[in-house]
C-alpha cells in the first residue's frame, strides 16, 4: 500500500469525524486470516481526541473461496448493524458509535469511538464473576431490544456456527448420534417461537470492560443476524473454568433472565411480551444450543474436541437424556 494511499484515507478519517488531520497512531491487531488491521487514529479538532479505525483489504490469496465470500459479507453485515440497528442500542446494551463507513473496491473502512477512551479500556479472556454479569446483562439487554424485530440486510441466521454454513464439517464428527442429530437440534433452534438478533460472536475478547468489569460495550458484528438467544448464551458461557458438572450454568442463566426481564420492563415492548413464555422456552432450549455448539466443535476440530472430555461428556448425558424423551 502506497503512502499516497495512506495519506487519502487519513484525509477521509479527518472528514468523517470533522477534524482538521487525523495521524496514524499504534496498531491494535491485525485482522484474522490477514485481512487487514484495527488501529488507532489521533485526530486535531473534531468529535474526539482519537478514533479506532478498523480497515479490512482482503489478501489477494484468498479470493473466490466460498469462506472468503462469507468473510466479505460478514463486512457488509457489520457495516449494515453499524448504520442501521447500532443507534437502538443504549448504554444497556453498549455499542461504539460509528463516525463513518465505506466499501471501495473490495475493501472496507470503519471509523469508530475509541472505546478505550470512553471508558472500556480492560479485556479478559476468562472474566471473573462482575465481569462475566455484565457480559450477560449486555446480551440481555440487546436481545430484549431486538426481540422479533427484523435483520433485514444483517445474516438472515446469526452466528458463524450454525449447521448450514458447516454442513462439510459434519462427516468429520465422529459420534453418529450427535451427527444424525444435528438437523433436528438446528431446527428446534430455526423453529423457536422467539427470534431476536444475536451479535453472533459475543466471546470475552468481543467485549471491552470498563475499570472494574461492571459494565461492557461490545465490538465485532459480523455475524450479527436473526437467531435464538440461547446460541448467544451458550457461546459465552462454554468452556468457562466455573462450569458446573451437568454443563449447565444455572446461576448464569437465572443472571441471564433476570436481566432480561428488566429491560423487556424498561422497554417499549413490555406490553406485547409473555415475558413468562420467552423464559419458559429459552430455558428449555438452552441444553439445545450448547449442544449445537458442540456439534460445531467435534466437526471444526476434531483433535482438538477428542481432548474436550467435558464437552464430550456433556454430549453424552444429553444424548442420552433426548433418547430417553423420545422412547
Ligand atoms: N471501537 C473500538 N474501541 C476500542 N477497541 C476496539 C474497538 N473496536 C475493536 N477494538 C479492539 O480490537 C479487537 C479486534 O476488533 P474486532 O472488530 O473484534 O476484529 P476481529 O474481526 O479481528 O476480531 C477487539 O477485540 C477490541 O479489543
Ligand atoms: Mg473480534
Amino acid at each position: 500500500m502506497t503512502a499516497a494511499t495512506v495519506a487519502l484515507v487519513l484525509e477521509w478519517i479527518a472528514a468523517v469525524t470533522g477534524a482538521r488531520r487525523a495521524r496514524r497512531g499504534a496498531q491494535l491487531q491485525s485482522l484474522w486470516g490477514g485481512y487487514g488491521e484495527l488501529f488507532r487514529v489521533e485526530l486535531d479538532g473534531g468529535v474526539a481526541p482519537t478514533a479506532v479505525v478498523k480497515w479490512v483489504r482482503p489478501p489477494a490469496a484468498a479470493q473466490a473461496t466460498i469462506s472468503d465470500a462469507r468473510k466479505r459479507r460478514s463486512y457488509d453485515v457489520e457495516a449494515t448493524f453499524y448504520r442501521d440497528f447500532a443507534a437502538r442500542c443504549d448504554d444497556s446494551c453498549r455499542v461504539a458509535r460509528l463516525y463513518g463507513s465505506r466499501s471501495v473496491g473490495g475493501e472496507w473502512l470503519f471509523v469508530l469511538e475509541d472505546l478505550d477512551a470512553a471508558g472500556f479500556a480492560i479485556r479478559h479472556d476468562d472474566a471473573d464473576a462482575t465481569g462475566l454479569d455484565a457480559c450477560l446483562s449486555w446480551l440481555a439487554s440487546f436481545h430484549a431490544r431486538f426481540l422479533d424485530a427484523p435483520a433485514n440486510e444483517l445474516w438472515p441466521t446469526g452466528t458463524y456456527w450454525h449447521l448450514a454454513t458447516r454442513t462439510d464439517e459434519l462427516s468429520a464428527i465422529s459420534d453418529p448420534a450427535l451427527r444424525t442429530l444435528a438437523p433436528w437440534l438446528d431446527a428446534r433452534l430455526t423453529e423457536a417461537r422467539y427470534q431476536t438478533i444475536l451479535h453472533g460472536d459475543p466471546k470475552e475478547a468481543n467485549f471491552c470492560f470498563s475499570e472494574h468489569g461492571r459494565r461492557v460495550a461490545a465490538v465485532d458484528f459480523q455475524y450479527t443476524g436473526r437467531g435464538c438467544a440461547m446460541k448467544d448464551v451458550a457461546y459465552l458461557l462454554y468452556g468457562r473454568s466455573d462450569e458446573p458438572a451437568d454443563g449447565i450454568a444455572h446461576d448464569h442463566l437465572d443472571t441471564y433472565f433476570r436481566e432480561l426481564r428488566g429491560a423487556v420492563e424498561r422497554g417499549p415492548i413490555a406490553e406485547r411480551v409473555d415475558l413468562a413464555a420467552v423464559e419458559q422456552e429459552g430455558r428449555a432450549l438452552y441444553p439445545l444450543a450448547r449442544l449445537d455448539f458442540c456439534r460445531f466443535l467435534a466437526g471444526w476440530r476434531p483433535a482438538r474436541w477428542q481432548r474436550d472430555q467435558r464437552g464430550q461428556a456433556y454430549v453424552r448425558r444429553q444424548l442420552e437424556r433426548l433418547g430417553q424423551n423420545s422412547k
